[in-house]
């Protein structure tokens, strides 16, 4: 099984590759690492595939180039690599119960970027777990964006992808009010329906139409740190697989 973590700097990927991945084997899994991170200094697992043994951000910037333009230019140079990347990854999954991978910290330098479509295109049947910080939900038109966000990386990455707040333990007592606008679609757009802005019209069609499309697909709450939300993870993940794709 091949799991892909993608989230905003900062979301967690990393945390999350680590903790879930020791979780795994402890079950008594084997687990492979990848990290696609060019820019990451140090990491909490040993990665059996690491991008920086062929470039790295600090490198490019020794060279002269800002942070971004070295972000951009770790993956220009790794893109023509995408498929090998994508074969090793693929033989990895033969040997490994499960394959977890970390992306770039800059979500947009996988996700915008062909090397982050090449690699995905080239493995079979990878789950994509989007992370999202509780930060991000500051009002209402915020949960419908980030269910949409997550229909986004589905489309652009070919891949079923799960949306997954993370960080459940800042918001122990606020868990259910999330949920509640997060899991309940209708409850959702009722309340964007008492929205006069042009911003509340918008979120409510969108969201209106969100059950069409999305009503299969759970969304999972997860703590990296503490583990909450693992076995949920694992089942999904085991479901995946199982069912190609129906996360009904
Ligand atoms: P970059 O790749 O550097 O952009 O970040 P990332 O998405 O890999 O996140 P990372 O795992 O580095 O975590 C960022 C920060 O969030 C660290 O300080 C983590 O300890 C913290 N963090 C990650 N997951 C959780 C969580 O579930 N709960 C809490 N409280 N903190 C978390």
């Amino acid at each position: 099984m091949i799991l892909t973590f993608i989230g905003t700097a900062g979301s967690g990927k990393t945390t999350l590759t680590a903790k879930f991945g020791q979780y795994l084997e402890k079950e008594g899994h084997n687990v492979a690492y990848i990290n696609l991170d060019t820019g990451v200094k140090s990491l909490p697992y040993t990665p059996h595939v690491d991008v920086r043994e062929m470039i790295t951000v600090e490198q490019l910037m020794k060279s002269g180039l800002g942070p971004n333009g070295a972000i951009v230019k770790s993956y220009d140079i790794l893109t023509p690599h995408a498929k090998e990347y994508a074969n090793e990854i693929s033989k990895l999954e033969e040997e490994f119960d499960y394959v977890l991978i970390d992306t770039p910290g800059q979500m947009e330098s996988f996700l915008f970027h062909d090397f982050g479509s090449n690699l995905m295109e080239n493995l079979r049947e990878p789950l994509v777990v989007y992370l999202f910080d509780p930060n991000i939900l500051k009002n209402l038109y915020d949960y419908c964006f980030v269910r949409f966000f997550a229909l986004m990386i589905d489309l652009r990455l070919s891949a079923t992808t799960i949306p997954a707040l993370n960080k459940i333990d800042i918001i122990k007592n606020e868990l259910e009010y999330y949920k509640k606008y997060l899991d309940n679609l209708e409850y959702l757009s009722s309340r964007l329906r008492l929205d006069p802005s042009t911003q509340g019209y918008l979120a409510y069609k969108l969201c209106s139409f969100l059950p069409d499309v999305i009503s299969s697909v759970r969304l999972l709450y997860l703590s990296a740190i503490s583990g909450a939300g693992f076995e949920e993870l694992e089942t999904v993940a085991y479901e995946h697989y199982c069912t190609c794709g129906d996360l009904t």
